[in-house]
């Protein structure tokens, strides 16, 4: 390579590397409404037990606030949807939130978000003019306390405000909140904050009736003749959450706004249900739960935002016997209270496995060869890898493909530096993966196959809450009527291409 060509790469990869340097990342919601939660300190050292590394509360709570002081987990308080009519129409009463509930408790207790409500316009739809004047007055009085670059103002919103949501690029805002979302969008947009969703493939599947195959809601293989495609995109939907991300992003896109990331604030599977309630099942909630954790780390987006890695706080920490409803609606707990798990979550350090735990950092599928030789050169010089193994005649060299070599190389590097703060991002062309790329004789570094010791924690974070808060319990799912005509599409699509 020519100096010049090196100038190039080298400024390439750092506007790359300052581009994204975070992957996404698995956080939990803690939900209040149970007869005996545990004491606070004892809810954060569960959390810390399992590596949470974010959590949602619905409310401030006092106790966990200050619980979570000192431990490095990320905070997302919740402002209750009871409070949000006050704030919206008073500027003080904003001030006051925010100096009781975020000012006071920061720098000790890492509060980096505040979400406004729980599914607020459409549970409390009278609320929907107040709504952004909330965030703005709760926004100035972080400016104030210049805090307003530390902590994200945003309300989680439920797949209910958008009233078409399959196929995803024809997915728009329901036009009853016209006028709000796009102040909401808007103000996201001025503030360099998301968009929160709440997103349920279980009550999509339950009420979709038996039109979804449930291999779909849990982020499992579909049969080659139950393909799921966007007609128009023609992009296809391996999950309903991904389906159901997208068409959030699509109802923004048809308000003219892009750019808005999306946080899904709630996803899980509830563990135990009523008689006719036959998919609230432990294998069922463990299977979506695993799956969900394993889609959020690929750290890829949907298929219309690719490049947008869609963080995730798992509902729920513990069960909330206290929720009214169906049996399924106190059940969607990953713990029990004493800490032990309900069943086994294997991607994370959640038990104590370790095999379960080992995540690699390959090349990204499709990723720029450029970039990729660039990340290559990069990980092998000054990134320090061990390329010996890429060499010509060595275990790792076949397939001499750039994909394959620049993996090797940086999953070296992932594995050295990532208890000092590597990262695996190379620009963006490389992802984490828990499937071991070994081949032949060639292990890569971490591999079980290799014989090195103490490599390899996980990857992931999760993170507790509080209070209050309802999660809606309508959910809307991908409407069914316009799914089997899609189903059908597919259909023609695969038969004429075989
Ligand atoms: C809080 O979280 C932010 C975002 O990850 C991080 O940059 C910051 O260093 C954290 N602050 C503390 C005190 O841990
Ligand atoms: C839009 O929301 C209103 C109010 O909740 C509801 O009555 C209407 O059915 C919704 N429209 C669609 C197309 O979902
Ligand atoms: C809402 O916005 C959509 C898209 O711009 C538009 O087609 C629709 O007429 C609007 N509805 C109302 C009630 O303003
Ligand atoms: C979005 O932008 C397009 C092109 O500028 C314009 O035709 C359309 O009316 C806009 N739609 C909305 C809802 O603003
Ligand atoms: C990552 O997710 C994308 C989109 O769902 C999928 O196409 C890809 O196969 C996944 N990769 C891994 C290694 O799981
Ligand atoms: C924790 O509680 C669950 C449910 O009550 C029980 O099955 C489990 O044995 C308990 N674990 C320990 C370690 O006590
Ligand atoms: C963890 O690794 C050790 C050594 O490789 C092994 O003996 C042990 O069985 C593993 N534990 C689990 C839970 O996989």
């Amino acid at each position: 390579m020519s100096s010049e060509k090196w100038g190039k790469a080298i400024f390439l990869l750092l506007s790359l590397f300052c581009s994204d340097a975070s992957g996404a990342f698995v956080g939990i919601n803690i939900g209040s409404h149970s007869t005996s939660l545990p004491a606070a300190e004892d809810v954060v050292a569960i959390l810390k037990a399992h590596q949470f590394t974010h959590v949602r509360l619905f409310d401030a709570d006092r106790r966990m606030l200050n619980a979570l002081a000192n431990t490095g987990i990320e905070v997302m308080v919740g402002v209750a949807n009871e409070e949000v009519l006050g704030i919206g129409e008073s500027p003080s009463v904003a001030a006051t939130w925010i100096n009781k509930n975020v000012g006071s408790y920061l720098p000790a207790t890492n509060i980096t978000a505040i979400a406004v409500g729980s599914e607020v316009l459409s549970t409390i739809p009278h609320v929907a003019s107040v709504l952004v004047p909330a965030m703005s007055y709760l926004h100035r009085a972080l400016v104030a306390s210049n805090l307003n670059f530390q902590v994200k103002i945003s309300s989680p919103q439920s797949m209910d405000v958008i009233s078409r949501s399959f196929p995803p690029s024809t997915a728009t805002f329901n036009s009853t909140w016209n006028s709000t979302i796009y102040q909401f969008l808007q103000f996201l947009k001025n503030t360099g904050s998301f968009y929160m969703l709440n997103v349920y493939p279980y009550y999509g599947y339950v009420s979709g009736d038996g039109i979804f195959p449930i291999e779909y809601a849990l982020f499992q293989q579909l049969s080659p003749t139950k393909q799921i495609v966007d007609p128009n995109t023609v992009f296809p939907y391996t999950s309903m959450f991904d389906a159901m991300v997208d068409a959030a992003y699509y109802s923004m896109g048809a308000l003219n706004f892009s750019g808005i990331p999306i946080i899904v604030t709630e996803s899980g599977w509830p563990w135990l249900g009523g008689v006719n309630e036959p998919d609230a099942t432990v294998e069922n909630a463990e299977t979506y739960n695993n799956n969900l954790i394993r889609r959020v780390l690929n750290n890829t987006g949907p298929p219309g935002q690719p490049s947008l890695p869609v963080s995730t706080y798992i509902y729920e920490l513990f069960n909330e016997d206290k929720r009214r409803g169906p049996i399924s609606e106190k059940n969607w707990g990953m713990f029990y209270t004493n800490g032990t798990a309900v069943y086994t979550l294997s991607l994370t350090s959640l038990d104590t496995g370790n095999s379960s735990s080992r995540v690699f950092c390959i090349a990204k599928h499709g990723a720029d060869l450029k970039s990729l030789e660039a990340g290559l050169d990069w990980a092998c010089g000054q990134g320090k890898a061990n390329c010996l193994a890429i060499q010509v005649g060595r275990p790792c060299y076949e397939p001499d493909t750039l994909q394959n070599h620049a993996s090797f190389a940086y999953n070296d590097y992932y594995h050295r530096t990532k208890s000092s703060g590597g990262t695996c991002d190379f620009g963006g062309t490389a992802m984490i993966t828990s499937v071991d790329p070994s081949h032949g004789a060639c292990v890569f570094t971490g591999s079980l196959r290799s014989d090195m010791s103490g490599i390899s924690t996980p990857f992931s974070a999760f993170g507790p809450v509080s209070t209050e808060s309802a999660r809606g319990t309508t959910l809307q799912v991908p409407e069914v009527a316009v799914l089997i005509p899609v189903i059908l599409v597919m259909f023609q699509i695969f038969s004429r291409s075989i």
